[in-house]
C-alpha cells in the first residue's frame, strides 16, 4: 500500500486517520460578523471531507474578540459560537474525516478597524494595523488573559465536537510574535533566548491540557523560518524539541515551499522538513505543507520524512484530491481557475473574491 493511503493512529488519543492527507487551514472570509460560522463555510469544508481528506483543518479562528485577523472570520471566543460548529463537526465525522480547529490570535496583525482596540504584541512594534502606528506590549495581566482565552477556546472546540486543535504558531501572528527575536524584545521571563520566547506557547499548551478531555488531539503549527520577525531554522529545531517534550500530538511545519532550502543554511542539501526529521529523535508526527500539487510532490515530501502531507490551494480547486492522489500519476490542473469552476467546487462569492488576491488563481469566465 502506498504510504499516503496508510491509516495512522494517534497513540495518545487513539484517533485513527484514514490516510495521510491533510487539508491545511485556509481563511476564506465566508462567515458572519458575530463570529458564528456560516453554512457556506461548513459546506466548503464538508465537500473536502467527502473528497477523502484524512484530516480537515478549519480556517484560523480567533480565541479573543481582539484577536480577529480578517472580515468574515468565524470565532471561538464565545459559547454562542458552539451550536454552529457542532453542525460542522457532526458533518465532518459522518464523512469520515478527523476535524481539527486552528485556533489563533492575530496580535499586532489584528486590525484596530475590526477589533476597536490597539493591537497587542510581545513588544511595542511598528504596526500598520494600529491607528497609532504601534502595537502595545502585552502586560503580565494581558498574558495571563490571553493564555486563558486560548485554553477556553480549546475547551469550546472540544464542546463543539472537534477531534482536536492546531495552535497557530506560524505566519507571524501572536504566538510567532512571541517566538520571533525581532518582535519579542522583552527582558522579563517571556523574552530572551528561544526557551523564554517559547514560554507563551508552552504555557498555552499546558493550560489547554488542564481543560480539555484526555483524548483531545493537540497539535502546533510553526513556520520554521520568518526572517522579518526573527524566527530562524536553528531556533525552530530547538522549539520542536521543546514541543516534543511537551508531548504534543503533531507538529505541523508550514514550509511555504517544501522543496526549497533553508534561508540560513543555503549550502546544506536538506529541505526544511528534512532538517527536522534528521536532527531530532522521537519527533511527534509531522505534517508538512507547502507547494504540493501532484503525486511526484507527495512522494518527494514523504521521502523527506513527513508523516502527513498538507495541502491548501490544490484542495480548493480539487476537492477529491485525496481520492485521486492514490493514483501514482495524478497531475491535477494548475491555476488559474474560472469563477464557474470554483463555484462548482463549493466556493461562495466572498471566497472567490478573496482568491483573486492570490496571484493568478482566478481567471475571468470566458
Ligand atoms: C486562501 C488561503 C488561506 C489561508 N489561510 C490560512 C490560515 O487561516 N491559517 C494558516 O495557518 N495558513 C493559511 N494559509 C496557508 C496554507 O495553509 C498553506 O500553508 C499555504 O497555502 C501553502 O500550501 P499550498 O502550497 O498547498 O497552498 C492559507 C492559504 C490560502 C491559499
Amino acid at each position: 500500500m502506498a504510504q499516503i493511503q496508510k491509516p495512522f493512529t494517534f497513540l495518545r488519543t487513539g484517533h485513527v486517520v484514514r490516510n495521510r492527507t491533510v487539508l491545511a487551514a485556509m481563511t476564506n472570509k465566508q462567515s458572519n460578523d458575530d463570529g458564528t460560522i456560516s453554512s457556506e463555510e461548513i459546506s466548503w469544508l464538508c465537500r473536502r471531507a467527502e473528497g477523502g481528506f484524512g484530516i480537515v483543518t478549519t480556517a484560523a479562528t480567533h480565541v479573543s474578540k481582539d484577536g480577529q485577523g480578517w472580515d468574515g472570520e468565524f470565532g471561538i471566543f464565545n459559547d454562542s459560537h458552539i451550536a454552529g460548529l457542532k453542525l460542522l463537526t457532526d458533518n465532518l465525522r459522518s464523512k469520515g474525516a478527523i476535524s481539527i480547529a486552528q485556533i489563533f490570535h492575530g496580535g499586532m496583525r489584528s486590525p484596530q478597524r475590526l477589533t476597536g482596540v490597539q493591537p497587542i504584541s510581545a513588544s511595542k512594534n511598528k504596526c500598520s494595523e494600529s491607528l497609532y502606528g504601534f502595537s502595545r506590549s502585552a502586560s503580565e495581566q494581558d498574558i495571563v488573559r490571553l493564555i486563558n482565552d486560548f485554553s477556553d477556546a480549546a475547551l469550546r472546540c472540544a464542546n463543539s465536537g472537534f477531534d482536536g486543535i492546531e495552535l497557530h504558531g506560524a505566519h507571524g501572528y501572536l504566538i510567532s510574535q512571541f517566538l520571533g527575536s525581532k518582535t519579542n524584545r522583552r527582558n522579563d521571563s517571556w523574552g530572551g533566548d528561544i526557551i523564554y520566547r517559547a514560554k507563551f506557547l508552552i504555557e498555552i499548551l499546558r493550560s489547554i491540557k488542564l481543560k480539555v478531555p484526555d483524548n483531545f488531539i493537540i497539535g502546533v503549527r510553526i513556520s520554521p523560518e520568518i526572517e522579518k520577525i526573527g524566527i530562524n531554522l536553528h531556533d525552530s529545531i530547538k522549539l520542536a524539541e521543546i514541543l516534543r517534550d511537551e508531548e504534543i500530538d503533531f507538529l505541523h511545519l508550514s514550509c511555504g515551499d517544501s522543496f526549497s532550502r533553508s534561508i540560513c543554511e543555503p549550502e546544506d542539501p536538506r529541505f526544511i522538513t528534512e532538517w527536522f526529521t534528521t536532527s531530532i529523535s522521537q519527533l511527534p508526527p509531522i505534517i508538512s505543507t507547502g507547494a504540493v500539487w501532484n503525486s511526484k510532490d507527495v512522494n518527494s515530501l514523504i521521502s523527506q520524512g513527513a508523516d502527513f502531507i498538507g495541502v491548501a490551494r490544490v484542495g480548493i480547486a480539487h476537492p477529491d484530491w485525496p481520492k485521486k492522489i492514490l493514483n501514482e500519476k495524478y497531475e491535477p490542473k494548475e491555476p488559474p481557475f474560472t469563477e464557474t469552476q470554483l463555484r462548482d467546487v463549493k466556493l461562495s462569492q466572498p471566497f472567490i473574491d478573496y482568491m483573486k488576491v492570490w496571484d493568478n488563481f482566478v481567471s475571468a469566465d470566458t
